[in-house]
């Protein structure tokens, strides 16, 4: 896979997918991580004299084709700030208006001053998630590059993320580059000992996760639903797994209250305990309904035990990153990955096709 560093940019126009698909209430990011992660990008493709940026991005999932609340203009506003605090005083960043006809749009990135130019939600359109070859060839036409740094949408095949890709010579970003690094390195060839933490809601999502993560690490501890869904379903699991439970996967010893919604403060204190051997940590998923207080609190002896520790640490996933705000120990950990369920899926050994149309 390419990356955008050593490509010629220069005097040219290209198209990048970004995710900035962030929170947002009253009209402004609530958390811009996954639009921070994205400016060395954005600096180094300005820095290498890039003519025109044409920005794709998401927010939420629209039912219908314009909706208000899922505008990017609170995060274009968020964009344009922090591109002057970097100190890019001059540079022209502008949201195009949307309009049913896409053709519309089209016209009006051709004809937007040099700079970084933003289409409204691309989802707004429903040949995006169809993956349809004319919008892809559409939005191609407007560069002559193109770009991928959103790591956390590579498992859709949606026209701004392998449609374009397939049409132009195509390059991860420079965050794309490093969130794989990143993964790859803490799956492959994690110091030992490994440690995973895995929670959350969805068991599906979750059992190829625990099925790569068996060949792997040394200790994977289950929190959330997660738990609860594997004691429950015990009997049809996959025999690795089964094999595996009280052995590499460690299940709470109990709960806290009779509907499960957090792990009790014994097994908190027993994972904790575990996590204090660890060389590496990996943590997809909170281990109690952490929204809710005091279901929290599970997770926040755990989330101590993993900022107290010097191992190296990696989590992933919108819910993750909130709890680990909420906690305080968003700070301490290594690398955060703007992946969710791209995450899942490539830790699960699934190949993303964002990925894949950049390897060809
Ligand atoms: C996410 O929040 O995980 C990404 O933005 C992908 O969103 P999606 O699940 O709606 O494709």
């Amino acid at each position: 896979m390419k990356n955008i560093k050593n490509q010629n940019f220069n005097n040219q126009n290209a198209i990048i997918r970004v995710d900035f698909n962030c929170p947002i209430k009253n009209g402004k990011v609530l958390d811009s991580f996954r639009i921070d992660q994205t400016i060395e990008t954005f600096r180094y493709l300005l820095n290498s004299g890039i003519k025109k940026v044409i920005v794709l991005t998401h927010l939420g999932r629209p039912k219908s084709k314009y909706e208000l609340d899922l505008s990017l203009k609170p995060v274009v506003a968020y964009f344009k700030e922090k591109m002057i605090s970097l100190g890019f005083y001059n540079l022209k960043i502008k949201l195009l208006d949307y309009n049913d006809d896409f053709s519309k749009c089209l016209l009006q990135a051709q004809a937007a001053e040099n700079g970084i130019v933003f289409f409204e939600n691309i989802r707004f359109w429903d040949k995006e998630k169809q993956g349809d070859e004319k919008f892809s060839r559409q939005i191609a036409g407007l560069g002559v590059k193109y770009i991928n740094d959103a790591f956390s949408v590579c498992h859709r095949n949606h026209a701004s993320v392998t449609g374009v890709a397939q049409i132009l010579p195509s390059y991860s970003g420079l965050l794309l580059s490093r969130e794989i690094e990143e993964i790859n390195q803490a799956i492959e060839n994690p110091q030992r000992p490994a440690i995973a933490i895995v929670g959350g809601a969805k068991l599906d999502t979750k059992i190829p996760v625990l099925e790569a993560l068996i060949k792997k690490y040394d200790k994977i501890l289950v929190g959330g639903l997660v738990a609860v869904e594997l004691e429950k379903n015990k009997e049809k699991l996959d025999s690795d797994i089964k094999k595996n439970l009280g052995k590499k996967i460690i299940l709470p010893l109990g709960y806290m209250d009779k509907d499960k919604k957090d792990i009790d403060l014994e097994s908190a204190q027993k994972f904790a305990q575990i996590i204090q051997q660890a060389k590496t940590i990996l943590w997809n998923g909170p281990l109690g309904k952490f929204e809710e207080k005091p279901y929290h609190k599970g997770s926040q002896v755990v989330g101590k035990a993993v900022a107290q520790s010097n191992a190296y640490k990696i989590t992933g996933g919108g819910e993750t990153n909130e709890l680990l705000k909420l906690l305080g120990v968003f700070e301490k950990i290594d690398f955060i990955s703007t992946g969710g369920g791209a995450m899942l899926q490539y830790i699960g050994g699934e190949k993303l096709p964002g990925i894949e149309v950049l390897r060809n």
